[in-house]
């Protein structure tokens, strides 16, 4: 689930003071449980060699190739036993200080909607596939589900400090559209990219985007698009390496340096980025 500018103020009619709602697993239509079937489908042929072995492990773990929609009482179980984290439903995107604290508590909020047929490429608001398939086997990774827990925190410091859009770009950059580097080459683990027909595939064998490898105050400072593919991707080292250098820094005095900085754009390469691949940029080019 990703942060953005269209959401409610108060918890609509029906969901808890903490923007809970019941997930209604039997209310889902079997034209619902096949869109789920078939979004699964896709991924599931392009993500072998292509995801991270974190996600393909937390995939299979969790059970998630199973038919339809998953009953979110029965993946929190097996998560719980994993990792301690549960997943709950809420209407669609909720406010900052509420969507931390669930995180922080390591509940992760997804949206209980599915798609349309005709969304099945795209889609604004996460639905249930993005937030289930795409961030739910992360979580059933030990070191990213401290991350997470880690960052829900940080959020709730950030709001005070008045760094909330710069920790919002790590999260964008980490979280929805990560890239790593392992043995046997980059794989994607973000989960805007494993939901992700086309990204999937643009985000690794694409000459257009940059991939840069990740430096924690390079990227809370870098704009990101939300409507399109990325133009920049970075790439950590390890999962090992990103806990130690989010979990064990103090980000106050980070902010305060990097907020009086200049935003970097979003296809910008600087003199000292570790430039794993210069894009071409020219898809963006086809699209601006
Ligand atoms: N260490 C960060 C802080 O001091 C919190 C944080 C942890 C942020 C992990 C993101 C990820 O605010
Ligand atoms: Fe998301």
């Amino acid at each position: 689930m990703e942060k953005d500018t269209h959401v409610l103020e108060h918890p609509p009619e029906g969901a808890a003071t903490d923007w809970t709602i019941p997930q209604r697993w039997e209310h889902y239509t079997a034209e619902e449980h096949a869109t789920w079937d078939t979004l699964f489908a896709r991924q599931a042929r392009l993500l072998p060699g292509r995801a991270s072995h974190a996600y393909l492990a937390g995939l299979d773990a969790l059970r998630l190739s199973e038919s339809g929609i998953p009953n979110f009482e029965e993946l929190s179980e097996r998560l719980m036993r994993l990792t301690g984290w549960r997943v709950v439903a809420v209407p669609g995107l909720v406010p900052d200080d509420v969507f931390f604290d669930h995180m922080a508590n390591r509940r992760f909020v997804a949206g209980n909607f599915i798609r349309r047929p005709d969304q099945l490429d795209y889609i604004q608001e996460p639905d249930v596939f993005h937030d289930v398939f795409g961030h739910v086997p992360m979580l059933a990774d030990p070191r990213f589900a401290d991350y997470l827990e880690a960052y829900g925190r940080g959020g709730n410091r950030a709001l005070e400090l008045g760094a909330l859009k710069q920790l919002a770009r790590l999260y964008w950059y980490t979280v929805e559209f990560g890239l790593i580097a392992e043995p046997d080459g980059l794989r994607i683990y973000g989960s805007g990219i494993v939901s992700s027909f086309a990204e999937s595939v643009f985000a690794l064998e694409d000459p257009s985007p940059n991939r840069i490898g990740f430096d924690l105050k390079r990227v809370m400072r870098t704009d990101y698009r939300i409507d399109d593919f990325q133009q920049n991707y970075f790439v950590i080292p390890s999962f090992d390496e990103l806990l130690r250098v989010t979990v064990e820094t103090d980000f106050a005095p980070l902010y305060e340096e990097i907020l009086a900085q200049p935003d970097i754009p979003i296809a910008a390469i600087l003199e000292d980025d570790e430039v794993i691949t210069r894009g071409t940029q020219e898809y963006a080019r086809t699209r601006d």
